[in-house]
């Protein structure tokens, strides 16, 4: 009886084992939490923390060539008011797509600010990579790639890539086909199919279908997809039971904000889970969160560290990964369980 127990034992340590080494960690925009958002030193940095994937956002030059950014704009990251000060919009924006890649390598990228009322900058997150200090530069998806990917070789490290298509209704609006693009540069590079180690993401319902109805058959691929969504309207439907049931006919997994998972109430703990993990699993999708961050004005007021934060998602929720600022904290969080 004894030796039936001890067994049973070791069988659910290994299951559990198992389960926890599959729970992934993606380095949101690289190691941002350290560096600027999307800059090359920002995705070496990550690479060596050891997430499992590093995030690209991408968007379109006007030369149709793709670039690791997480606006269509330029002006939250770069330097482009003082370099190019004429070629803003009628709406005061500096629209990505309205330059050659060539422009935009001769702009400096810094830490993701605001304009205030008195026209100066202001981190959006103070406690970050000094504002301004240094030198960065933007990249194409096909130098970020080819850095992953040598270092992959070169460490005999697997890590892999997790691609989000920035705004593609907007990009086919004006005349750019985004999302076929960045198919494209994954074929190219050899991720084609569901075992390639690359998801491709998007905030698009229909850019989502589109990729699985047309361009993948198109293409001769088959990757892993993931449905973006936050706690806007539009993505109502598509988080009860019957739409999460539809959507996996589509997609691999989700990717929900932190707050479309936990509910800060009037409960002694101060918050509650709702159902759509437990949803989207019994539907067949993997979740993946967005975005965990260390510091305490970014983290939900119901927990006490970041290190809380990993563990009520990790392992008192269940969730198959998330994005994190921090990649260094989570893949340690990890090791230690
Ligand atoms: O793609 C997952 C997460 O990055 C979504 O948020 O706005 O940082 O792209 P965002
Ligand atoms: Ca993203």
């Amino acid at each position: 009886m004894r030796l039936i127990t001890l067994i049973l034992s070791l069988v659910v340590i290994t299951m559990t084992t198992a389960i926890a080494a599959e729970k992934i960690v993606v380095a949101h925009r690289g190691a941002s939490g350290y560096l600027p958002e999307h800059t090359m030193p920002a995705k070496a940095m990550a690479y060596a923390m050891g997430p499992d994937y590093i995030e690209q956002d991408v968007v379109m030059t006007k030369d149709d060539r793709l670039v690791v950014l997480h606006d269509h704009f330029l002006d939250q990251v770069t330097d482009v008011q003082e370099k190019f000060p004429n070629r803003k919009r009628a709406d005061g924006r500096y629209y990505v797509i309205d330059f050659t890649l060539a422009e935009i390598l001769t702009l400096n990228v810094l830490e993701r600010f605001h304009i205030d009322e008195t026209g100066k900058k202001v981190a959006y997150f103070p406690g970050r990579f000094p504002l301004g200090k240094s030198i960065f530069k933007v990249h194409t998806l096909e130098d970020e790639i080819e850095m992953i990917q040598g270092l992959n070789k070169s460490t005999g490290q697997n890590i892999g890539i997790y691609t989000e298509s920035k705004s593609a209704a907007f990009h086919l609006s004006e005349g750019k086909d985004l999302s076929k693009a960045i198919l494209q540069a994954f074929k190219k590079y050899g991720y084609d199919s569901k075992n390639s180690n690359a998801y491709y993401q998007t905030f698009e319902y229909d850019d989502l279908k589109r990729v699985h109805d047309e361009l993948l058959p198109e293409l001769d691929m088959d990757i892993k997809l993931v449905q973006l969504m936050g706690e806007e309207e539009e993505y109502n439907d598509l988080i009860t039971r019957d739409g999460l049931k539809a959507l996996s006919k589509y997609a691999d997994g989700i990717g929900p904000s932190i707050s479309m998972i936990t509910k800060a109430d009037k409960s002694a703990e101060g918050y509650h889970i709702t159902d759509l993990v437990k949803d989207a699993h019994d539907a067949g999708l993997v979740v993946h969160p967005y975005t965990f961050r260390a510091e305490r004005f970014a983290m939900p007021k119901f927990v006490g560290s970041f290190d809380e934060l990993l563990d009520l998602f990790y392992n008192k929720i269940g969730v198959d990964g998330l994005f994190s600022d921090f990649p260094d904290r989570a893949v340690r969080f990890l090791h230690k369980k």
